[in-house]
């Protein structure tokens, strides 16, 4: 099938601007998300959002030209929609709703609304009421909040008109991350549920065959991918367009430059370092012969070090 968008997946603590700035740039990536933005007891204000979506202020895009979805998490209707609009009203050209969440932080948020579909339908309704019909507005979930049979009610609490897409991480709040637990075909038989709204189907998206299987199993030909992203950069070209995934060398020239980035924006030396082995702990996961060279990344203890031990391995790859 062809796959018609990937899209970067939100990834608080992993995917901010930055990294969003270093990703679209060589991704191939139709849309990337914010981190998530808790709206708790007050509208957020616009300064708020501004620093967390600094792309606001340029047309809501990163540098790369790829626009940059706003993602709210919270429980609060008005708060919700006040803050959607917000976001509307200083560039903001779409919305995500996170209901997808398992954070242990995340007290009465995220997916541990997916027990609640009554207040997931207020949340969205609220929102749409206040939204200008062109923004564009999602919903991100999991597929229940024990069980996945549970999909279909919260599907249907969630599709109203207006919404444009509906983003299905295909576990369970209670699966959390486990492997065993992914089921992409349980988005098979949501579409007659939501008949004028895109599916996008998320989960161990981490390859061109990967995702050729998921759009089979779910019927989606919009995919978004989360971690694959730190493990194949270019994620986004290789799954519509069949490209080589990024060798070695492009990864480790991808972690340079955000390094650079990250001191660009002066960063702390103790938080780049710890920035550029998150990133490289995740892509040696689907990179096996990454793995002695990320041993030896993970002893760096300065900038300069890091970086010499990054260009020299470039070049030997
Ligand atoms: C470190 C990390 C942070 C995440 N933060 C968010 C977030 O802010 N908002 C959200 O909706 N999902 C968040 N997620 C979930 C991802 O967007 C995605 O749904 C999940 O990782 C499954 O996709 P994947 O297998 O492609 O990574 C996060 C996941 C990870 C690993």
């Amino acid at each position: 099938m062809q796959i018609k968008k990937v899209y970067l997946a939100p990834m608080e603590g992993v995917c901010d601007p930055p990294m969003r700035k270093i990703l679209t740039k060589v991704g191939g990536y139709d849309e990337c998300f914010s981190e998530f933005i808790r709206v708790s007891d007050l509208v957020l204000p616009y300064k708020t959002l501004l620093r967390e979506v600094p792309e606001l202020e340029h047309d809501a895009k990163t540098q790369a030209g790829t626009l940059v979805r706003v993602q709210l998490l919270g429980d609060n209707p008005t708060l919700i929609a006040k803050t959607a609009k917000r976001a509307e009203e200083i560039g903001a050209k779409s919305i995500d709703l996170n209901f997808g969440c398992p954070s242990r932080f995340v007290h009465h948020a995220g997916s541990m609304l997916l027990k609640e579909p009554s207040l997931l339908h207020e949340i969205v309704a609220t929102t749409l009421d206040l939204l200008d019909p062109k923004t564009f507005l999602s919903v991100k979930i999991r597929t229940g909040f024990e069980d996945k049979k549970e999909a279909p009610e919260i599907v249907k609490a969630i599709a109203q008109e207006g919404v444009n897409e509906i983003i299905i991480h295909a576990r369970t709040r209670r699966d959390l991350y486990r492997e065993e637990a992914l089921d992409w075909s349980v988005l098979h038989g949501l579409w007659d549920l939501a008949p004028n709204i895109t599916l996008v189907a998320n989960g161990e998206i981490t390859s061109y065959e990967k995702a050729q299987e998921c759009a089979k199993i779910s019927g989606c030909d919009h995919l978004m991918v989360g971690r694959g992203a730190l493990m194949v950069p270019n994620a986004g070209h290789v799954i519509k367009e069949g490209a080589e995934p990024f060798s070695n060398d492009e990864i480790l020239r991808t972690v340079f430059d955000f390094m650079e980035e990250l001191m660009t924006l002066k960063f702390a030396e103790k938080s780049v370092l710890d920035r550029a082995k998150q990133f490289l702990g995740f892509a040696r996961r689907q990179n096996e012969s990454l793995g002695e060279f990320f041993k030896i990344f993970c002893k760096m203890g300065s900038i300069t070090q890091a970086r010499e031990l990054l260009s020299v391995n470039m070049a030997q790859y």
